[in-house]
């Protein structure tokens, strides 16, 4: 088992109210899996995934990645798993504004112990043409397109997508999904990916359907349905 999470629990105070905002979750994925996470908004899923990929902690319960028990972890170490291990995608791109789109890759494979080269990823996101562009230069899924190579530069082993397309129109997000579901192919990595879009579960070995805070569903999908494929 790649991913273990075992129990856990998170709540958050403001003032005198406590609200328990994961209950008690469990989830498995194998190593080179895709898993989707779906569930209405407020049942807890970034919560859940910020605490996977350490932005995070939990209360109580366990996370282990691999070898490593992220609940555990020292403040040190949390920074040095969250840098070697795991890439992360969000909705909206999050990228430097006054670097171009080769130093937004070069900032992050710098940091790293074995980054992938910077010229490979973009082009196997298909951007080393806009190399020397701004964010502000591109579109959206552009400027998403980049974001997944500032994640997959690194060659984490487990990427964590947070809506990624949730900004995204149809023909725009299914580039995104194919490149997502290339880079899971390609470099093997396993890849957790949040979505509100029940059609985007096809193309997961695993679904985890989240709702006020615990898992309700956990199916695994027998045929695999290649991104190219999916309708909404
Ligand atoms: N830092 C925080 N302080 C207090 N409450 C928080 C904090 N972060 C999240 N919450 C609360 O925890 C609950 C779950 O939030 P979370 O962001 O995990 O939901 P979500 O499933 O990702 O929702 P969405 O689909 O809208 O992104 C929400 O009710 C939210 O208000
Ligand atoms: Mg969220």
């Amino acid at each position: 088992m790649f991913i273990k999470v075992e129990n856990l629990k998170k709540s958050y105070k403001s003032g005198d109210v406590t609200t328990q905002v994961l209950k008690g979750v469990g989830l498995e994925l194998n190593k080179g899996e895709i898993g989707v996470i779906l569930g209405p908004s407020g049942s807890g899923k970034s919560t859940l995934l910020n605490i996977i990929g350490g932005i995070d902690r939990g209360d109580s319960g366990v996370v282990k990645i691999e070898d490593t028990e992220v609940t555990s972890l020292s403040d040190n170490k949390l920074t040095d798993y969250r840098r070697d291990k795991v890439g992360f995608i969000f909705q909206f791109y999050n990228l430097i504004p006054n670097l171009t789109v080769g130093e937004n890759i070069e900032v992050v494979s710098n940091i790293s112990d074995s980054p992938l080269e910077v010229d490979e990823v973009l082009k196997a996101v298909g951007m080393l043409d806009k190399k020397y562009r701004f964010p502000k230069e591109l579109s959206g899924g552009e400027q998403q397109r980049v974001s997944i190579a500032r994640a997959v530069v690194k060659n984490p082993k487990l990427l964590l997508c947070d809506e990624p397309t949730g900004a995204l129109d149809f023909t725009t997000s299914r580039e995104i999904l194919k490149l997502l579901q290339k880079v899971n192919k390609e470099f093997g990595t396993t890849i957790l990916m949040i979505t509100h879009n029940t059609a985007i579960s096809a193309m997961a070995n695993r679904v985890f359907k989240v709702r006020s805070g615990e898992i309700v569903e956990d199916k695994v999908n027998e045929t695999i349905m290649p991104a190219e494929r999916i309708e909404w």
